[in-house]
């Protein structure tokens, strides 16, 4: 059973703790003057839940940083059904089809996140559940989040847990409504379109890190250059009739504190196919949250950031919606004293 501390982040009472990995670790990553003067013990937990929920019941004001990577647009669908015929089914339902449908809605009707028919849905959906995070986020409490670019494709490639566009591993093909922009061969710019959301929906972005990656596997595509970067952005809230203030310690961020970071992808190296590098990430847990807060992750996957986290002295909380990952997290994080982070 959880400790005070622990049980005293949710606020809802429904916690499945057969899904709550508790792990205790003193801190041994410090990347700042202020973490390395104050090791500590971090508790993490790992919930079964849509990100969609967990974030709604994380207690007011009780987070210091988000830190994630949603499911990308059209990538794979992490083990999930998704409804095929959503879009169908929206068209009969809505009174005005050109709408996109609020999540609520699209999940109970079998749809998944990353599988939207539509890149704006995805877009909508995205900053619909990442809003939901405002009220748990502390006044001056930041948020990072990860995303990867997708090229249109009318017939695309799912695969569960494989990287897109790859041979050798099991896909769906589907084909994805195109007209306007939505055309064969374009780059659909989504993490810059997420981002103008999330400012649009009042958030306040502080940096669009590029997160550069020196190795990416081969692409048989001839006309076009490998795409070999991601976005991380940073955002934090408004303050109303000020200037926005938040925590921040540069001296935990990297050498020379630059917005383009060249980190190696973590290939093959866990059981989820899209792993965090600590490298990535440690950076943006020591500048953007204090020794002894909370960093929650709600798409928490293998639970790299929950680790990161507890190993840096501050308490961790992550959702992740697959069983499965849910139980690669716990088993990451308990084994974590035996385990190598890659730095
Ligand atoms: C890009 S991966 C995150 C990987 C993670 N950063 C790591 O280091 O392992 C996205 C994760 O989100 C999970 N997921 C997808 N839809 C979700 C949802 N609606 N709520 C919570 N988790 C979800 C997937 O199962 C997957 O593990």
């Amino acid at each position: 059973m959880p400790d005070g501390r622990h049980a005293a982040l949710l606020v809802s009472p429904a916690v499945d703790y057969s899904a709550i990995a508790i792990i205790r670790c003193v801190s041994a990553l410090s990347s700042s003057p202020s973490d390395a003067a104050a090791p500590r013990d971090g508790v993490a937990q790992v919930l079964h839940r849509d990100a969609y929920d967990g974030l709604a019941s994380l207690t007011e004001r009780s987070v210091d940083l988000l830190c994630t990577s949603p499911p990308y647009w059209g990538h794979r669908d992490y083990g999930q059904e998704h409804n095929e015929q959503i879009l169908a089914t929206w068209r009969a339902h809505a009174e005005d089809p050109k709408a996109c449908p609020p999540y609520a809605w699209y999940t109970e009707n079998g749809g998944v996140l990353g599988l939207e028919p539509y890149p704006e849905w995805y877009v909508a959906h995205l900053v619909e559940i990442l809003d939901r995070a405002g009220p748990a986020l502390k006044l001056g409490g930041n948020a990072w989040i990860n995303l990867g670019d997708t090229y249109f494709g009318r017939w695309s490639s799912i695969r569960p847990h494989g990287r897109q566009g790859l041979g050798g591993t099991p896909r769906t093909r589907r084909r994805t409504p195109s007209g306007g922009w939505l055309h064969d061969k374009q780059l659909l710019m989504l993490p810059a379109r997420f981002a103008i959301a999330m400012q649009d929906a009042g958030w306040i972005l502080r940096n669009d890190l590029i997160w550069s990656k020196p190795h990416v596997p081969p692409r048989p595509e001839r006309d076009r250059l490998r795409l070999s970067h991601e976005h991380f952005f940073h955002f934090v809230q408004r303050s109303k009739g000020a200037r926005p203030t938040y925590f921040y310690d540069r001296e935990g961020a990297e050498q020379g504190a630059l917005d383009v970071v060249s980190v190696q992808p973590n290939y093959g190296m866990t059981h989820h196919p899209a792993t965090f590098p600590t490298a990535l990430i440690a950076p943006r847990i020591s500048s953007s949250s204090p020794v002894g807060g909370l960093v929650c992750d709600p798409f928490c996957g293998s639970g790299t950031t929950l680790a990161c986290a507890v190993e840096l002295g501050r308490d961790a909380i992550g959702f992740d919606l697959s069983r499965t990952y849910v139980g690669v997290s716990k088993a990451y994080l308990e084994g974590i004293d035996a385990l190598q982070l890659t730095r």
